[in-house]
């Protein structure tokens, strides 16, 4: 099967060295602070993005499991609430959990009297080109009748290209709290993004992990298998296969801590030993002492009645909430009123 339904956002925004000069500049400035520190958005080469996969497989990381639960037991009622409408999905990934939705929409768009064309349309959204286009084609082989644009981007390209122009109803959806791997400015700047690409009406599905106690969410971050300490490094052999780098995975070890005040997970590589690393293509050398730190990631854990305030604040208005019986994870579903 052919692909005629996938867009490249990059050759939007003229060229592409554009792009990796910008993020070699983020990795010399963040190497180069007082704390040291690099994106999250390193973690996810190919191999990265698979250990991303296993993560969510695993027996403590209770986030995507409970957020499935939740979208098995409230699709049918989300998609009641918003009618048919276009589906627009940011960091789709695999799509997993997003089928839960579409079954619910495919009800809604065979039960309406009248056809309305595209009554049954999706936009997932992703930086990784590989893993939209094997989405793309399992989803038109399992909803045929599914209209389904792919845009391969950032959230930023995707949001300026999809603009306030759409005749349907729309409504964006951001699961996994990847909300949280924003800090608090970012996140404002994101939901303000957000509501530009919606007109009145229009809804928002937003996923969010709820404040826990410490142990079950430093248990969900140092997993026993240690798949989250082979994420964790892997950022620096991402590193070191885009940037000509050399450094020693050995000489770094994994932790994960919560900061209880700030209500966030703290992702760190501490280096094990002095020593020196070099990223040849970014002429940079970087010394380290033992014991020293990389913050390679925040995940912020949110209060629901703070999360309505700030949604609140950039013209999303809560309409309803669902959680799961622990009360671990929430799926918010706002409107622009
Ligand atoms: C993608 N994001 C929501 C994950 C999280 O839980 O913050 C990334 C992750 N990092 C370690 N484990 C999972």
């Amino acid at each position: 099967m052919t692909i005629k339904h996938l867009k490249i956002l990059h050759q939007h925004n003229a060229d592409i060295n554009q792009t990796f000069e910008k993020d070699g500049h983020d990795v010399v400035q963040g190497l180069t602070g007082t704390l040291k520190t690099l994106s999250p958005k390193y973690f996810y080469d190919d191999h990265g993005s698979e250990l991303f996969e296993q993560i969510c497989e695993l027996p403590e990381y209770y986030p995507t499991r409970t957020e499935a639960w939740i979208l098995n037991q409230y699709a049918d009622e989300i998609a009641a609430i918003t009618g048919s409408c276009e589906l627009v999905e940011l960091g789709s990934g695999s799509s997993t959990k997003t089928h839960y939705l579409l079954n619910a929409y495919q009800k809604v768009a065979n039960s309406l009297i009248t056809s309305i064309p595209d009554a049954f349309s999706y936009i997932p959204i992703d930086v990784s080109g590989g893993i939209l286009k094997t989405t793309v084609l399992h989803l038109q082989e399992k909803y045929p009748d599914l209209t389904i644009e792919g845009l391969i981007g950032t959230y930023d390209e995707a949001l300026l290209y999809l603009g306030k122009n759409h005749s349907r109803s729309r409504m964006i959806f951001f699961l996994g709290s990847s909300i949280g791997n924003f800090n608090a400015v970012e996140s404002n700047e994101f939901l303000n993004k957000v509501s530009h690409a919606l007109t009145q009406g229009d809804y928002f599905l937003l996923g969010i992990d709820l404040q826990k106690p410490k142990d079950i969410l430093e248990a969900a971050y140092n997993d026993s298998q240690e798949v989250t300490a082979a994420f964790n490094l892997n950022m620096l052999a991402h590193l070191n296969w885009r940037f000509q780098g050399n450094f020693d995975l050995n000489l770094f070890k994994h932790q994960a801590i919560y900061n209880e005040i700030d209500h966030q997970i703290e992702m760190y590589l501490h280096a094990q030993a002095d020593h020196q690393a070099s990223l040849d293509i970014l002429d940079l050398k970087v010394q380290f002492q033992s014991g020293e730190s990389i913050l390679t990631e925040i995940s912020r854990k949110f209060d629901l009645e703070k999360m309505q305030v700030q949604l609140r604040s950039q013209g999303l208005e809560t309409i309803k909430i669902w959680t799961d019986p622990q009360q671990w994870f929430g799926l918010v579903l706002c409107q622009v009123l």
